[in-house]
């Protein structure tokens, strides 16, 4: 079963069960009405409002530069074109960092603001504080372990995270801390299969993962990468559904084409 369409709104204790009942869970991100309207439509479980709108949408190199108000502005347009999916939204690089109090801020601004259904937030105990205090005000939170773009800084490249075995041990002890303040799931990134197979064994809440194999219990990509509108971007964990870009280019020319030689509109395209 993989699109669960039955349900009629996604909750989590829809995604605990999914988990228990071994039915994957599918997440996709989105960041504007039109796209999250046909992802929901479609069956999708999460819609995520990720921070990657600051690549996707902004065309910035990384997630850091996007703002609060801004993905307060993606998901309340999401929002809007949800029945039936979950939407969590990413806490933007520098609005959880400094303290638990500005995490919990953030975060009644994203629920508030948009209507949202949760959110997530990268690393594991460092931010303990910050999940402690936003599950304590009711917001169902979401982990994201393993390569956490916002730190890309410390690491200095996209490459696979936690081969070595000290850093593969602390990310198990992270899933498992996060876990037990109340997450309600966790994303692991680019990270080997083994290891994300062995995090989703242990823990009992869903383990979403976007280059971490197939022994989680869902997993999530960038829509746009998914659709082929980024053309560039290829990395090896990455499935192509669609060649957009190719697609979109060709009706751009067409129209172009027709505009110019006068074709568009014909008798029938006007007043
Ligand atoms: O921002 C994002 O799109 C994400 C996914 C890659 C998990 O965090």
């Amino acid at each position: 079963m993989s699109v669960n369409k039955e349900v009629k709104r996604i909750t989590t204790h829809t995604m605990q069960e999914m988990k228990q009942k071994g039915v994957k869970i599918s997440m996709l991100t989105a960041y504007d009405y039109s796209m999250a309207k046909i992802i929901d439509d479609a069956g999708i479980d999460i819609i995520l409002v990720g921070d990657s709108a600051s690549n996707v949408m902004a065309g910035h190199e990384t997630t850091l530069p996007i703002t609060l108000d801004q993905m307060i502005y993606h998901a309340s347009s999401v929002i809007r074109a949800v029945n039936r999916s979950f939407v969590v939204v990413d806490l933007p690089f520098g609005s959880y960092q400094g303290d638990s109090k500005q995490a919990l801020s953030s975060s009644i601004r994203i629920m508030k603001e948009s209507g949202a259904h949760g959110v997530k937030l990268e690393g594991g105990q460092e931010v303990g504080e910050s999940v402690k205090r936003i599950l304590t005000a009711g917001v169902p939170v979401m982990g994201h372990l393993g390569l956490t773009p916002q730190s890309i800084y410390k690491f200095g490249t996209y490459t696979v995270r936690a081969k070595e075995e000290e850093e593969a041990n602390r990310l198990i002890e992270d899933a498992k801390y996060l876990e037990s303040l109340g997450c309600f799931a966790l994303v692991l990134e680019k990270i080997p299969a083994d290891l994300a197979k062995k995090v989703a064994d242990e823990l009992t809440i869903p383990v979403i993962g976007i280059g971490a194999g197939n022994g989680v219990d869902g997993q999530v990509l960038v829509t746009h990468d998914l659709l082929g509108i980024t053309k560039e971007f290829k990395p090896r964990f990455l499935r192509r559904y669609e060649d957009l870009y190719g697609k979109m280019k060709d009706a751009f020319e067409s129209y172009i084409r027709d505009v110019k030689s006068g074709d568009f509109p014909n008798e029938e395209e006007q007043y």
